[in-house]
């Protein structure tokens, strides 16, 4: 099978100027942070190339971009998004920090589901509010005793929901699907979560930049879908970020936009005229070409995505037993429990590939993976690995972190 991450040699990929082949020198495989090695989807080169011969390079203007994703989503998932209250921001992050700065207030809580996308911490930090973790399951699972909990915990309610309260705002910030462990979140699941949140006053904001990335379930192999969180029952006053920046490799030419459910529309009508300013329209006029024109190279790579996911289970097996690993429901991430490796006697009883995983074998193996620490409660001892790259590139790195263990025994 020749997909999209099939096409371009480690040399080619190499002569790229981006953060993934810069950070580190070239002997190490650099499988951390989000980008793809896939060949560009034409239909976006082809746009781009379009705007920039014709000088179409000046303000953004409209709804555009959520008009796109709105045709996209009633193809791939029959969902109707109003995107005639959407507004368009310059990259997911900035967006919901928009977001946020509508929907609270400096001190008040942002609840998070930990192992989660490190920036979630940083940003909400940065804007002065308090992140409340409410940790994922130990199946990887939304665990809804702990939302409730957390919620209680943001919005000084009693547990049940009962009581005045702190007076305080609070959102709950929803990775749907979930960076780093592939978790699409169910309707039942999301539903409660929505239900959770209406009883304790906390309105709910969900990051669907993943959401085109699940599996298309070939040979056998089980298919998954993504619920959008607006398509949930209970979710009208709910917000929810959507993208083409992961699905299309296209972070360097960052855009999103912001959608509403009913009730939610006026919090979007409230965030500043300012926060377009950073919006790039020839991005917008990317994401806008993936959306119409880019599903036929969507699901190629998907395809890849998927072999890659399972043949990376089959390496583990082979070459590093000791590593846990559930091929994910979706994104291009997998997400590697470290901590039954051992290299022999240590002096504190934890083996210092378990200690420090992505030190360890970015040291010993010249492989780079994002440290799972980064990304909260439950990430002790686990790394993230990217999966978009070629067959060749997977294969050598975890041959590679197989030898780093078995060579320090
Ligand atoms: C869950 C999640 N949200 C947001 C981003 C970043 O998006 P942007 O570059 O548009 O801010 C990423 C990048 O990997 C991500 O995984």
């Amino acid at each position: 099978m020749r997909t999209p991450l099939d096409v371009l040699t480690l040399d080619e990929l190499r002569r790229r100027t981006s953060v993934k082949w810069r950070a580190f020198d070239p002997d190490v495989l650099p499988l951390f942070v989000a980008e793809m090695d896939v060949a560009p989807c034409e239909a976006v080169v082809d746009a781009v190339t379009a705007a920039l011969r014709a000088g179409d390079t000046g303000y953004d203007v409209g709804t555009t971009y959520g008009e796109a994703y709105a045709r996209f989503a009633a193809r791939r998932w029959g969902w109707s998004v109003d995107a005639s209250t959407s507004r368009t921001l310059p990259d997911v992050m900035l967006a919901i920090v928009e977001v946020l700065r509508v929907l609270t207030a400096p001190g008040d809580a942002v609840v998070v589901n930990p192992p989660v996308y490190p920036p979630f911490y940083g940003f909400t930090a940065n804007e002065g509010r308090r992140v409340v973790d409410a940790p994922l399951g130990t199946d990887g699972r939304l665990d809804l005793d702990a939302l409730e909990r957390a919620f209680a915990v943001a919005t000084g309610v009693a547990a049940n929901g009962r009581g005045p309260g702190s007076g305080r705002r609070a959102v709950w910030l929803v990775c749907n699907p979930q960076n780093p462990t592939g978790t699409t979140h169910t309707p039942a699941e999301l539903e409660a979560g929505l239900a959770l949140a209406a009883r304790y006053g906390v309105r709910v904001v969900a990051d669907e930049i993943h959401a085109p990335l699940t599996r298309p379930g070939l040979d056998g192999r089980p298919a998954t879908t993504h619920t959008p969180l607006l398509a949930v029952p209970g979710s009208e006053q709910a917000v929810a970020i959507v993208s083409a920046s992961k699905a299309w490799n296209l972070p360097g030419l960052k855009a999103a936009a912001a959608v509403a459910g009913p009730g939610a529309a006026d919090d979007l009508r409230r965030i500043p005229e300012e926060a377009s300013h950073g919006v790039q329209h020839v991005s917008v006029l990317a994401h806008v070409a993936a959306l119409d024109h880019g599903e036929e190279w969507l699901d190629a790579v998907l395809a890849g995505v998927e072999r890659n996911a399972w043949l990376l289970a089959d390496l583990l097996a082979e070459h590093l037993p000791a590593v846990g690993y559930r091929p994910g429901e979706a994104t291009y991430l997998a997400w590697l429990d470290c901590r039954g490796i051992d290299d022999g006697p240590s002096s504190d009883g934890v083996p210092a590939p378990a200690h420090d995983p992505r030190g360890w074998f970015l040291d010993r193996a010249r492989v780079a993976l994002e440290d799972g620490r980064r990304f909260g409660v439950g990430g002790e001892g686990h790394v993230r690995l990217n999966l978009a790259t070629g067959v060749d590139v997977l294969t050598e790195a975890v041959e590679r972190m197989g030898d780093s263990v078995r060579t320090a025994v």
